[in-house]
């Protein structure tokens, strides 16, 4: 990390809020926002199309070296291309959304993002999104937030932000509940770099709180180890 540089981590489930959060959170400080679930979900786009099956260890392996995928870090502008053409849509899609898991459980995939989370993260002053940025990518970050959410009040969330998706469009609450829950305990399951709060990261419970007061208390955590 350059001098006056500093990684915050926000890992978590899904339906916390945290891609909000952490938007917010780099916005206010100046900071770059990386997205590393947008990642899993654009090699999951590109395993898609190429037709291979996604739980197929090897022949997604295999797939890696083409895939050519662009990481916006600017907060205000998080549009994430695959070649050259934007799929900032198509990824939040719901064929995207279902074979993420075994995407993301493939350790070949996981080491080919690792090294350019790695990058991005420590290039400055950097908010870093996820489910193992304080355990993995960033085990040295300034600040560890895990944020968590009662599972009701997460699908509450996730089923109003659906909404304006239209690939989600028409999905009830009930679908979007069960949904988190399939992914959540896939993503705590598996063997390669589980989801779970690192032993040094500060537990924030957002359900009863506004987005805006989430993100006021993570900048006063941030205040407290020198950042601003
Ligand atoms: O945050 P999200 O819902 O966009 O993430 C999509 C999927 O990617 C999620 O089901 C788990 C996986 N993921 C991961 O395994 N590790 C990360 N650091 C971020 C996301």
């Amino acid at each position: 990390v350059p001098a006056g540089g500093f990684v915050i981590a926000i890992d978590g489930p899904s339906g916390t809020g945290k891609s909000t959060v952490a938007r917010r959170v780099a916005g206010r400080l100046g900071a770059g926002y990386l997205d590393t679930g947008a990642m899993y979900r654009i090699v999951t786009l590109a395993v898609l199309r190429s037709g291979v099956d996604p739980a197929d260890d090897a022949a997604v392996a295999a797939l890696l070296p083409t895939v050519d995928l662009v990481t916006p870090t600017d907060p205000d502008a998080q549009r994430h291309r695959l070649g050259d053409v934007d799929v900032s849509d198509e990824i939040r899609g719901q064929h995207v959304t279902l074979a993420v898991t075994p995407v993301s459980a493939n350790p070949a995939v996981r080491a080919f993002l690792k090294q350019r989370q790695q990058d991005i993260a420590h290039s400055g002053r950097m908010v870093v999104e996820g489910r193992d940025i304080g355990t993995v990518i960033a085990p040295d970050a300034t600040l560890k937030i895990y944020l968590t959410a009662d599972a009701q009040e997460r699908a509450r969330r996730r089923h109003g932000q659906n909404r304006s998706v239209a690939a989600h469009a028409g999905q009830d609450l009930a679908a979007v509940a069960l949904d988190l829950q399939r992914r959540d305990s896939h993503d705590q399951a598996r063997t390669h770099a589980p989801l779970q709060a690192a032993e040094d990261a500060v537990l924030v419970d957002s359900s009863t709180l506004e987005a805006h007061e989430t993100v006021s208390h993570i900048l006063r955590l941030a205040s407290e180890r020198g950042i601003r």
